[in-house]
Parts: structure tokens; C-alpha cells; sequence
């Protein structure tokens, strides 16, 4: 049996009495699989040393009875107030010094070796009873590792692994005190027992202390998800292991989290009550899924994929019909295999009461359960054929959490933030209708026709020679601003003029550079300024007709005449060498004039340094002149339905594809409420899922398979 839709299933929240109903129903609904038991320790382990696992036995066999397998959470997550009254020590220590108590979750340190020590009793125990069963099919250890986690945990315990993980990455102190500046306001060490865990400070932190401790705390996440792995590995052969992830959350470098698991998944709710304007933007949620695919470099689950408001304290916007299948479809577009939904029903109680499942309060199937059958029904026929199909590009954005910790510990301008400008990148060729993947400094580079290398603000001479061979063999290379600024001990680096190691590659050096924070610095584009340059730029947009298409990759943009360019936060003020290109330059500042983007040949390739964060037109100016020089096609073109014959493109349609085995699947997806026409600009083949090729309904989702 294929495993293509679940739901997560809390039957300790129900009466034993309703297991039935919800069995029936699932299966009625087409449900294969339900994830379970993930915060349940204290219903597994009431008391220290006594386990019950017989109501999991019944509920696992209930729902086997009706075809659906079971996902087994371990319960590290919720340790019990029994532990906690007992061993006050397993409960974290936040950056005040203060303990974090129990009545949450994630009340617990990684590094205590009682919690550890209980953890491992729970899981093996859990491993020997479940390992066997054929109905379990595979586990999540703990929830969200590193979610809560962000200010905890630098109790004496942490501090003492810290110790431990600096000796062993500097050997002796005196490697230590040098890569960490030390000698700056007398911070030398005379020993790896005088290093802290950085509590509160009362003014000011170390950059290189605190980028180490980043590192060192990811490490202990990913030391306490692989301890429970291993049990799990050992003592079930034949089911799976994976973890839910939160997109683009950095309390863990999730690259290093991937290496012990089978696949990742992604819980993603688009209406989360805590997103300003109420709905999370499609690109920014196609960007959450192309980057969690990059974790593990393959297909992936949807382990939490939202199922109605969204609320704890406060509550989100109510997703409008046919929304929660766009967004379950968007998820299966950019790679998931399989999408479980939260929660199957809403909870009467705790803190997620408003935290709206399949199933309102009373139980009763209403509009959701009627939207996710449907969709169950009509996808999972599809669904086993595209078993891990993933989207294939010519465009790679470079993601890194060391890069993006290093600007959480020093934005460098007011404003700038890695994980936006990363994002905004991505935005300029998801509006083009292009695949976007995201890659680690580590990636095998070539298969790119284009890389965008953001913020390069740490460098190392390794990845400057890679960024250096990708070009020479033809490779087109997209710096950006405070590149090549430190060394990976986050210190300044100083042999060159910046961008340091990168200074020959880019063919410029930066002389001066500008903080703006909040000023914006105007900048002229291609000797013309954003408004000439964009009306022929383009001019392709206006029309929509067969043809158009075929030209230009600009001719899906939305609005066709941009306002002139502006940059954002941060001017590096360019230099170019001889022979390397100025495409732009400063419009305003006492720069003006100087070059803001440079372009230079090196080998048979280019690589381009863009010195400040281009606003929304600017920036997709230049990447219509990145993709065209690099070659790099949009998959198609929609318009705006009944705006005449010349109706306005719209970039609220989302194009995007995935293959396996030269099976390519083409998913148009409009997220708007209004109606939309499309044109593919490729062979998509034949349609598959939905009718009227061409035309799609407010929310709706076209599928073709070539
Ligand atoms: C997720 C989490 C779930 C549930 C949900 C709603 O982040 O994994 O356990 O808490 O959010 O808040």
C-alpha cells in the first residue's frame, strides 16, 4: 500500500469510546497513515519505571483494523512533572540564568545526563515493544527539535559540553583566546574550565564566542536526536526514522540534523496566527518547501500541513475554500511524498484549543474533511506515481546557518537580515516561473547554470577556490553585498581589500561601504534607471499572447514598469579592476556615481557583485539579465482572466515541476481568488488533475504528466 495522506491523531485527548468513529472516518476520508504519541510520556510512562504501552497497542490495532499504519512519536518533547519535581536539573536554564519550568513543552536540557538518561530508558523500551510491529511503520523522535529552544540552555551542564566541545575543536586555550580575540576588553582564558556559557552580558557580546556557541548548540541537537536514531536504527531495522522541521528556523543547522535520518518533513501552516499580515506569501511558502527538500537533498514529508485556523493565545485568518488543498498540492509540487494534516480534530482543551483540526470541537465532519477527501480521492492514484519526484533547476541559491547566525549576532545595518534577503532572491525567480533550488556551500556547484551566493559575509579560502573553478568552467556567479568580510572564526579578515578572498573573482574592490539601515540609496541600472530601462525590459509583459512565451523570461512579470531602482540597507561601495563591467551605479549619496554592481569574466564564466539589496524592481531587473545571460527559461506565463485581451500578467500563479525516471510532473497553481489563464512556455504534456487546460479557477491546481 502506497502511504500518501495521514493525519496526526491524539486518541489520549478522546474518550476510548470515540477510536471507532475516528478509525471510520479516517478511512472514509482515504487516510493511510496517522502519526501519534509524541507528547504522551506521561500516559506511557505514568510513573518512574513503569511503562504502559497496551492503550498505543489498542489504538495501533484499532486503526490497522481500517487500513491505516501508525508514525510513533518518541516523547522526549513533554517530559512529565514526576521527573521534573525529582531531577529540577532536566529543566532548562535560559540566557538570564533563569530556570524554564515545567507546563509547556520542551521544558527539558539536552545536555543533562539524567534527562538523557531517561530519554534513552523510554525509547528503548518503546524500540523492543513497537520494533516488531508491522503496523508501525516508522518514527519521529522528539517534535521540532530546537523549537522553545532558542534561549535555553546554559545551565552548568551546557556550559561544562561547551568546555568539552572547545577543547576538542581548539585542542589548547591559547588557540582558543587567538581565534577569539580575547585580548578585546581582557577576555583571555587561562584554561577551557574559565570559558561560560554566554548568559546576559551587561553590555556588548563577543561575535566569535557567540558563533561559537550557535555551533556548539546545534551540535548538541543534532548529539540528542542522533543518541535516540541510534536506539531506534538497532532495534527496528524495517521502519523508518525522520523529524519535523520548521523551514527556515536556524536553532539547528538542519543539513547536519538531516545525516541520520531517512527523509525530513516540513509542518507548515501558511495562516500561523504569529505572520503580521495574516497569510504567509505563495513564494515565501514555495521557498520554505524548496528548502526543506534541500535538507536531505530529496523528496520529503509533509509531517503537519495545516488543516484550519491557526491559533494558541491569539488566532490566524480562516483559509477561504479550496485554499487548504492549494497549499497541500504546493507542498506535493515542490517534492513531498506524502502529507499528513494537523490535527485530525480540534482539541477542547490546553493550549491549542484554537489550533483548528480536520474535525471541529464536536467531531462533526464539516467543510475540511469534505475538501482533504476529495482531494485524498482524486491525488492518490497520482501520488503513488510520483513517489520521489523532485523538481529539477538551472538556478541554486545558496543556504547557510553559519552565515545566518552571523548576522543574528551582528545584523551590520538596521534592517538587514540574512533569511530576507535570501528570500528576496528567491522571489525574483519564483516570479519568473523558474525551479529553485536551495544548495549549501558544499553543493556540487556544475549542475547550476546559475548560483546566487548571498551575503558571503564569512569566507574560507576552500569554498572562495570553489566559487573560483565553478566560474573558470563556465559557471555564472552571483555575489552580493558584505561578502568575504570575515573568516570563519567570525573575525575580521585582513589581507586584502574586501571582498577579501573573493577580491580577484568579483574583479572589484570595496574601499568604502555604507550602513543606509533605514535610507534607501538610489541606483542607476544598465546607465538608464529603472524606469527606461524596465519599459523595454519589459515590454513583453504587457502582452499575453501565444508567443510571448517564447521570448523573454521577463514576460510574466507582474506590473511592467518598475519605479526607479532603489537599494536597501547596506552600499558597498565598488571598485571595479580593469576590464570589469560596471552595470550599475550609485544614484544618490556622496558616492554617486560609483559602481553598486559589477559584472566580470573570468575563464569561460561570470560572476557578478551586486553591492547593495535591490528593492523589488531593481531586483528583478537584474535577474531577467542574469537568467538571460545565463540562459535559463520560465516554464510558462499567466494573465489576470478578463482583463481584456492584453490582461496583466500575474505572478500569483505558481508554476512549478517535479521528475523521476524522465517522468516530469507540471503543477500551475494559482493562489489568488480571482480566476486565471496560463500558457505553458514548455511541453507540460497531457493534464492529469483538473479540466479546462488554460484556465483555472480561484484556488485551483492544474497537474500534467510528460
Ligand atoms: C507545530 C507542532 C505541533 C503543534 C502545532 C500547532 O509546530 O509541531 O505539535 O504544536 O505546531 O501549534
Amino acid at each position: 500500500m502506497s502511504i500518501n495522506f495521514g493525519v496526526d491523531y491524539y486518541p489520549e485527548h478522546w474518550p476510548e469510546e470515540r477510536w471507532e468513529t475516528d478509525a471510520r472516518l479516517m478511512q472514509e476520508m482515504g487516510v493511510q497513515v496517522v502519526r501519534m504519541a509524541e507528547f504522551s510520556w506521561h500516559k506511557l510512562e505514568p510513573v518512574e519505571g513503569t511503562y504502559d504501552f497496551e492503550w498505543l497497542d489498542r489504538v495501533i490495532r484499532l486503526l490497522a483494523k481500517h487500513g491505516i499504519k501508525t508514525i510513533l512519536g518518541t516523547p522526549s518533547a513533554a517530559p512529565p512533572a514526576w521527573m521534573c519535581n525529582k531531577y529540577p536539573d532536566v529543566m532548562p536554564v535560559d540566557r538570564n540564568g533563569q530556570r524554564r519550568y515545567f507546563g509547556g513543552r520542551h521544558h527539558d536540557c539536552q545536555s543533562n545526563p539524567i534527562y538523557r538518561e531517561k530519554v534513552t530508558a523510554i525509547v528503548t523500551r518503546m524500540a523492543d515493544h513497537f520494533g516488531n510491529n508491522p503496523d508501525v511503520i516508522g518514527w519521529q523522535p522528539d517534535n521540532e527539535l530546537g523549537n522553545s529552544h532558542l534561549d535555553v540552555c546554559f545551565c552548568d551542564s551546557c556550559r561544562k559540553s561547551f568546555q568539552k566541545w572547545l577543547q576538542k575543536k581548539y585542542v589548547n586555550v591559547g588557540a582558543l583566546n587567538k581565534a577569539w580575540g580575547t585580548p578585546f576588553w581582557s577576555q583571555e582564558y587561562n584554561s577551557f574550565e574559565e570559558v561560560f556559557a554566554p548568559l546576559k552580558t551587561l553590555t556588548g557580546e563577543n561575535p566569535s564566542t557567540m558563533l561559537d556557541w550557535k555551533r556548539f548548540h546545534s551540535d548538541l541537537i543534532v548529539d540528542f536526536l542522533t543518541m535516540q536514531v541510534n536506539i531506534l536504527r538497532e532495534k527496528c531495522p524495517n521502519q523508518f526514522v525522520t523529524h519535523n522541521y520548521m523551514g527556515f528556523s536556524n536553532c539547528v543547522d538542519y543539513y547536519k540534523l538531516s545525516k541520520p535520518l531517512d527523509f525530513v518533513c516540513q509542518d507548515q501552516y501558511p495562516t500561523g496566527y504569529w505572520i503580521d499580515d495574516g497569510w504567509a506569501s505563495p513564494s515565501e511558502l514555495a521557498a520554505t518547501l524548496d528548502v526543506i527538500r534541500s535538507y536531505k537533498n530529496r523528496s520529503y514529508w509533509m509531517m503537519e500541513q495545516e488543516s484550519g485556523i491557526c491559533g494558541w493565545e491569539y488566532m490566524g485568518r480562516l483559509p477561504a475554500p479550496g485554499q487548504l488543498p492549494l497549499w497541500a498540492l504546493q507542498s506535493i509540487g515542490h517534492g513531498a511524498d506524502t502529507v499528513v494534516f494537523f490535527r485530525w480534530r480540534t482539541c477542547t482543551f490546553g493550549t491549542e484549543e484554537y489550533w483548528h483540526g480536520i474535525l471541529p470541537h464536536n467531531g462533526v465532519p464539516g467543510r475540511t474533511y469534505n475538501e482533504y477527501k476529495e482531494l485524498i480521492h482524486k491525488m492518490n492514484p497520482l501520488m503513488e506515481q510520483m513517489k520521489g519526484a523532485v523538481p529539477k533547476s538551472d538556478v541554486g541559491i545558496i543556504f547557510s546557518f553559519d552565515q545566518n547566525w552571523a548576522f543574528e549576532i551582528q545584523p551590520n545595518a538596521r534592517g538587514l537580515n540574512y533569511q530576507n534577503h535570501v528570500r528576496s532572491w528567491y522571489k525574483a525567480f519564483y516570479d519568473r516561473h523558474m525551479n529553485v533550488d536551495f544548495i549549501t556551500e558544499r553543493a556540487d556547484f556544475p549542475q547550476y547554470k546559475l548560483i546566487v551566493a548571498p551575503l558571503q559575509y564569512l569566507m574560507s579560502p576552500v569554498l572562495a577556490d570553489s566559487f573560483t573553478r565553478y566560474v573558470e568552467a563556465g559557471g555564472h556567479l552571483v555575489l552580493t553585498m558584505r561578502s568575504g568580510v570575515k573568516e570563519t572564526d567570525n573575525r575580521c579578515f585582513t589581507k586584502d581589500a574586501l571582498p577579501g578572498l573573493l577580491r580577484k573573482l568579483a574583479g572589484a574592490q570595496i574601499l568604502d561601504y555604507d550602513a543606509l539601515s533605514q535610507n534607501e540609496c538610489e541606483v542607476r541600472f544598465d546607465g538608464a534607471d529603472c524606469q527606461t530601462e524596465s519599459s523595454d525590459h519589459f515590454e513583453g509583459a504587457a502582452g499575453f499572447d501565444g508567443s510571448s512565451c517564447q521570448k523573454k523570461s521577463e514576460v510574466c512579470l507582474e506590473g511592467a514598469a518598475p519605479a526607479a531602482c532603489h537599494g536597501r540597507f547596506w552600499a558597498d561601495v565598488l571598485t571595479p579592476d580593469e576590464g570589469t563591467e560596471v552595470l550599475a551605479t550609485y544614484a544618490s549619496e556622496w558616492y554617486k556615481g560609483a559602481a553598486a554592481v559589477t559584472a566580470h569574466n573570468v575563464g569561460k564564466g561570470v560572476c557578478w557583485y551586486v553591492g547593495t539589496e535591490p528593492d523589488d524592481a531593481f531586483m528583478s531587473a537584474l535577474a531577467g539579465l542574469f537568467v538571460d545571460k545565463a540562459e535559463i527559461r520560465s516554464m510558462g506565463c499567466a494573465k489576470k482572466a478578463g482583463s481584456g485581451l492584453h490582461g496583466m500578467p500575474a505572478t500569483d500563479v505558481e508554476f512549478v515541476s517535479k521528475e523521476k525516471d524522465g517522468v516530469v510532473w507540471s503543477f500551475v497553481l494559482n493562489h489568488s481568488a480571482e480566476p486565471r489563464t496560463y500558457e505553458y512556455a514548455v511541453d507540460a504534456g497531457e493534464l492529469v488533475f483538473g479540466e479546462n487546460a488554460g484556465t483555472l479557477a480561484a484556488y485551483e491546481v492544474h497537474i500534467y504528466r510528460k
